[in-house]
């Protein structure tokens, strides 16, 4: 059977396997076993950012052996692998923020753009205290510096997708984080 004319492949697309299913386990075990000694006997509010963190987000809250909740805010700022100037929000957070523990929850720490933004709306619900977990950070020059306490994974200035990371919607449900390969998109 052929594929319909603009559905991509899937793994033949990525140029690298860069962490499997077993490393990210490990991983997000990791954090979680930290955020549960961090957060114990506080008021935990995990926000996670759509649609990218939602695997991560998932997995993150079963990982966190102390009461929390979360909820969800949309936000974004790519348009294909390119960060667009703008960053739109079209989820806005439903629980009472104020005076508890939030630690924001995203997929990626790259320029900071979505991040600043995320984080100032959250400190307008006059949280008692705001820190930011991310699964991947870039080694980039930062827009906004942010106190991003807990980081799964550092990568160099690549595109990655899988695990809940996109590029055109398309990618998000594989299992591993990989590169994409530059064909795909140039
Ligand atoms: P920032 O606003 O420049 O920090 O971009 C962060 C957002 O861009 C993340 O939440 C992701 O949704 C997206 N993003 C950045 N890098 C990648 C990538 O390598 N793959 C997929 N999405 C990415
Ligand atoms: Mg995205």
């Amino acid at each position: 059977m052929t594929r319909p004319a603009g559905v991509p492949r899937v793994h033949e697309d990525l140029s690298e396997v860069l962490f499997d299913e077993e490393e990210i386990r490990a991983a997000v075990e990791r954090i979680g076993a930290r955020i549960s000694e961090d957060y114990r006997d506080r008021d935990l509010v995990l926000v996670g950012v759509l649609k990218g963190s939602l695997f991560f987000l998932a997995d993150l809250s079963r990982a966190i052996s102390v009461p929390h909740q979360f909820d969800l805010v949309g936000a974004h700022s790519y348009r294909g692998v390119k960060p667009s100037e703008q960053v739109t929000v079209d989820k806005d957070i439903s629980l009472d923020l104020r005076g508890r523990d939030v630690l924001i929850v995203e997929d990626i720490y790259d320029s900071g753009k979505t991040l600043k933004v995320v984080y100032d709306m959250v400190r307008l619900y006059q949280p008692a205290n705001v820190e930011i977990c991310a699964l991947i950070s870039k080694n980039v020059p930062r827009e906004a510096d942010l106190p991003v306490k807990y980081v799964a994974f550092e990568i160099e200035d690549v595109f990655v997708v899988g695990y809940g990371l996109d590029y055109r919607e398309r990618y998000r449900h594989l299992k591993c984080i990989g590169a994409l390969n530059p064909e795909v998109y140039e």
